[in-house]
């Protein structure tokens, strides 16, 4: 089955250390038979302060547009959050925030970011209640990704590799079921 799957890349900092992560989640998916996925790298897309969603805006910045988009076209979306504070970045918020039907019914898969030992384990917690708020749903698995700063290189290659490739395949092997899974019922759906 051919699934797309965009990865919004939720961490904007100067030194920001997750891409390293979205780069490691984006090549374990893509490393996947009939799996297309993307990074939406919310740093590039500079959106502005959310003024009112998507869908009720006659008058959307191109940015929100094409943020609108890919996300739409996902079959599963993945989110890859650092941990500021015990929760996510704001700017996350914000993007998130602007959509919704393009939310509805589908598995988000959830990895979270830290420095410290933890991988982002409360920020975890508070992305599974918002991405049930959005319309979707948070797949019990997850990958916390601890240690970031040293444990990857800056195109994603973990140093321990067979501890992180096994690790992604558990969160793979979930959110693929998932997806499948929905798709396949929306394709019943559309046929009847
Ligand atoms: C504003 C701010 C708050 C942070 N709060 C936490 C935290 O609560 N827990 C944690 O494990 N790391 C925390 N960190 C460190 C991040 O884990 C670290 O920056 C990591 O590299 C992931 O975020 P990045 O993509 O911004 O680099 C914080 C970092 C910033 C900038």
């Amino acid at each position: 089955m051919n699934l797309t799957i965009p990865i919004i890349l939720g961490s904007t900092r100067r030194d920001r250390q997750s891409p390293k992560a979205a780069a490691f989640v984006e090549k374990q998916l893509n490393a996947r038979e009939g799996v297309t996925a993307k990074i939406i790298d919310l740093a590039a897309l500079e959106l502005p302060m959310l003024e009112e969603r998507l869908h009720r805006r006659d008058d959307p910045p191109q940015a929100v547009v094409d943020f609108g988009a890919m996300v739409a076209e996902g079959d599963a979306i993945v989110i890859v959050s650092p941990e500021y504070n015990y929760g996510y970045p704001g700017v996350l918020k914000n993007a998130l925030d602007y959509l919704g039907p393009e939310y509805r019914r589908k598995p988000f898969g959830l990895v979270t970011v830290s420095s410290g030992p933890w991988g982002g384990q409360t920020c975890l917690a508070q992305l599974r209640l918002v991405t049930l708020g959005l319309g979707g749903f948070p797949i019990p698995a997850s990958l916390p990704v601890n240690f970031v700063r040293d444990g990857f290189d800056d195109d994603g290659a973990p140093v321990d590799e067979e501890s992180w490739n096994r690790r992604a395949k558990r969160f793979v092997d979930e959110l693929l079921w998932y997806a499948e899974a929905i798709v396949e019922k929306k394709r019943r759906e559309t046929a009847a």
